[in-house]
């Protein structure tokens, strides 16, 4: 698989504004730069930024997860628009799910809009399954599909090609957990 030009890193401070940005593009409703400030100091939140590698700003995506038992929950999730279909969210994704399964999570659930196609497209492609229709889950009374990826299935099913490598491993396992790591 091809290497893409970009990593994923804990969110901080500093990211929030061009992540609110994305968000803004991207989901309905957005959430507020508050909104997104609060998920760095929850215990439970996954809150990461996939950025580029040249300078580590570029904000190219994100997503936002919780996760207070074995089941984690994908909160909000972006790719920039101008840097879409360039294989960012599905990276994110991948990234996401890899670590989810390190964490020894048994599932991974969260809820789309019927008419998102793409977002659609691309969580059935990485083994996410409809496991109920939500009626009028959004404020505008679109409905939702809920979808499930059990991860224990994923873990037997991973390919080498799915190589993944912790943000932030060394200093965590040296019990030095980086700044806004959760
Ligand atoms: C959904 C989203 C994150 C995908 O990000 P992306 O970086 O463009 O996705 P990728 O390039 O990694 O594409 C992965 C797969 O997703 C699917 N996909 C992505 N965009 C698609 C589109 N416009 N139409 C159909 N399928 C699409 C395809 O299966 C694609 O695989 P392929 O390129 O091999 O065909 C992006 O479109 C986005 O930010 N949308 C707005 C926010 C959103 O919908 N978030 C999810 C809320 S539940």
């Amino acid at each position: 698989m091809k290497k893409l030009p970009a990593s994923v890193r804990p969110a901080s401070v500093d990211d929030i504004d061009a992540v609110a940005k994305i968000d803004a593009q991207s989901n309905r409703p957005p959430w507020s730069p508050s909104a997104f400030s609060a998920e760095l100091t929850k215990p439970h939140s996954w809150f990461w930024v996939l950025t580029d590698d040249e300078t580590d700003t570029q904000i190219l995506g994100f997503f936002v997860a919780s996760a207070p038992d074995r089941q984690v929950h994908l909160q909000t999730f972006a790719v920039n628009s101008k840097e879409r279909r360039k294989g960012y969210g599905r990276h994110l994704l991948q990234q996401l799910i890899h670590f989810a399964i390190r964490r020894k999570m048994e599932s991974l659930i969260l809820e789309v809009r019927k008419s998102n196609e793409p977002a659609l497209q691309l969580y059935q492609s990485l083994g996410f399954v409809v496991i109920r229709v939500q009626e009028g889950l959004y404020p505008d009374g679109e409905d939702g599909y809920v979808l499930i990826l059990k991860l224990e299935e994923r873990t037997r099913t991973t390919s080498a090609e799915d190589q993944f490598s912790e943000p932030g491993a060394e200093t965590e396992e040296n019990g030095n957990r980086p700044k806004n790591y959760h």
